[in-house]
């Protein structure tokens, strides 16, 4: 037994390049609906895909540092592909005692439901790169022989800024967001169950998921879209219930609080329509640089 009881109180941190990780606080929400929320949009920041390793593993780390400013955070949700990819290595390295769970390219679960073996992957430049990806496609593969895989990937140069700034756009004024979708898929190839065909795609991007209903159009019905927020969410329970941090369930929602550093106007709108959360709970970082940017909150 400890000698002090665990510390149930405080937040679990949540951040993305922009407002692409909400796909991922949706799902968190769902799991530990008594559990209170911070997310960090860095907006103001992204793409993250585009930039290099080091100016990534910067913000990675003022983010944290932000998060931690605020009290006591029970886990840091990398709701970002691109940012897991670059950065949790060195951040798990900074913070050893803090959990850090991230996000990676569903490329197991796809392997398994494929029938025509060859499987789409969209993901931003700086993730699909990385040596991060490299190393899971080679164990995924490597788990699964003999049965074998092709993977093709599409690094979607502009897609999650295009997506971060569609937000603030009326939702009719969506056509040069469905041809860069287009653009994108088409480059993957025919998608389908006939043989050669691509019959499964993975999500490599939390961004991703909210143009997701423009992706099945080009896909097509048949084919198997995947998306990490679920199994992250699940992932995330398990490992506060480990350490004993889950909040007892008295069916009173947590709290959650949402912060950007870019447009407080886009962060209102798509914390409205993915999370219905309303505006006053989003607000805007104050582009200090310094460790005194007010999120949080007390419990
Ligand atoms: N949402 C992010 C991801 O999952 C990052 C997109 C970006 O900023 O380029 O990779």
């Amino acid at each position: 037994m400890p000698a002090t009881e665990p510390d149930t109180s405080g937040f679990i941190g949540v951040f993305d390049s922009g407002i692409g990780g909400l796909s991922v606080l949706q799902a968190l929400r769902a799991e530990m609906p008594q559990e209170r929320f911070v997310y960090w949009a860095d907006s103001g920041y992204a793409a993250y895909g585009e930039r290099s390793d080091a100016f990534v593993i910067e913000r990675c780390h003022f983010i944290t540092q932000q998060l931690l400013a605020q009290g006591h955070v029970k886990a840091i949700v990398v709701a970002c592909n691109t940012a897991t990819a670059v950065a949790i290595e060195d951040l798990r390295a900074s913070y050893p005692h803090l959990p850090f769970i991230g996000v990676e390219p569903a490329l197991k679960p796809a392997l398994a439901q494929t029938q025509t073996l060859r499987v789409g992957v969209m993901g931003t430049h700086g993730t699909l790169r990385s040596l991060r990806f490299e190393k899971l496609r080679q164990s995924v593969l490597a788990d699964a022989s003999p049965k074998t895989c092709e993977f093709v990937v599409q690094a979607c140069k502009g897609l999650a800024l295009a997506i971060e700034q569609q937000t603030e756009k009326t939702l009719s004024d969506t056509q040069a967001l469905e041809d860069l979708c287009a653009h994108h898929v088409q480059s993957m190839g025919h998608f389908g169950l006939a043989p050669g065909q691509i019959d499964t795609l993975v999500l490599g991007c939390t961004h991703y998921v909210f143009v997701q209903d423009v992706l099945r159009k080009l896909v097509g019905p048949a084919v198997n879209i995947l998306s990490t927020g679920e199994a992250v969410a699940k992932q995330t329970q398990r490992l506060i219930s480990e350490f004993s941090l889950t909040k007892p369930n008295t069916n009173a929602q947590g709290d959650v609080q949402l912060w950007t550093t870019g447009s407080l106007q886009a962060l209102q709108a798509a914390a409205t329509r993915w999370l219905n959360v309303s505006a006053e709970h989003c607000h805007l970082v104050t582009p200090t640089g310094s460790n005194d940017v007010p999120i949080g909150g007390s419990d």
